[in-house]
């Protein structure tokens, strides 16, 4: 979800406007990925790079996270959304990881689109505490395969992207489910998160729809 801060810029507002606008166009988003079809989608909401960001910045957004999960969550759970968090809650204040326990227990019997929220989340820090982990449970070298490794992800159960899709220009990943777009088809936009709406949803997918996915082998045509 890339662009709120230059979103805002254009219209004179202060960054933290442009999340707020961001924060807000998540539902419509979701509704319309849910029309479509799609059953797991994945917002990268912060990174664990995002914490660089100036302090203010960072506080607004801490401040917009608290006021946003309990209403947030209880509209998606209107549309039978189930929340699943990916990262790591530690440094979030306790009654923030509260509101997300909350969100994720009030939707976690939902039986539509699964949507996980990844915050404070790094890929190459998933892929380091899963190696932890591993070596925590002393799993024998013979067993370390992509099954096994897979269930040590945040991810386990949830299958891997189909389709990548990132907002307002920039082409890179970012450190965004490092192991899990190994063949994630990718669709940039120039449009900043705050106007990405169901049209773009439609043009996403439609791309998305005429790309030939091969899984490193060959097709006919
Ligand atoms: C994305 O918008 C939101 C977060 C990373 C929290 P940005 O804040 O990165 O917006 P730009 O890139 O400055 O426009
Ligand atoms: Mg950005």
């Amino acid at each position: 979800m890339d662009g709120n801060g230059r979103w805002a810029r254009s219209r004179g507002l202060s960054r933290l406007e442009g999340h707020r606008a961001g924060v807000e166009n998540i539902r419509s988003v979701v509704e319309a990925l849910g029309k479509h079809g799609v059953k797991y989608v994945t917002l990268y909401a912060f990174s664990t790079e995002n914490w660089e960001r100036p302090k203010e910045e960072v506080e607004g957004l801490l401040g917009l996270l608290e006021e946003v999960v309990d209403q947030q969550a209880a509209e998606l759970h209107e549309q039978n959304v189930k929340i699943v968090h990916l990262g790591s809650l530690d440094p979030l204040p306790l009654h923030v990881r509260q509101s997300i326990a909350r969100a994720q227990g009030l939707t976690c019997n939902n039986t539509g689109l699964v949507l996980c929220v990844a915050w404070n989340y790094g890929g190459r820090a998933e892929i380091l505490e899963a190696v932890r982990r591993m070596i925590g449970d002393k799993v024998p070298v013979e067993q370390v395969n992509e099954v096994v490794f897979r269930k040590y992800l945040t991810t386990d159960g949830i299958p891997d992207p189909d389709l990548v899709i990132r907002t307002a220009g920039e082409q890179r990943l970012s450190n965004f489910l490092l192991w899990q777009t190994a063949y994630s088809e990718y669709y940039f936009t120039p449009i900043p998160w705050p106007d990405f709406g169901p049209d773009e949803v439609a043009k996403a997918l439609g791309a998305y729809a005429r790309r030939k996915r091969r899984f490193g082998t060959v097709t006919e045509d």
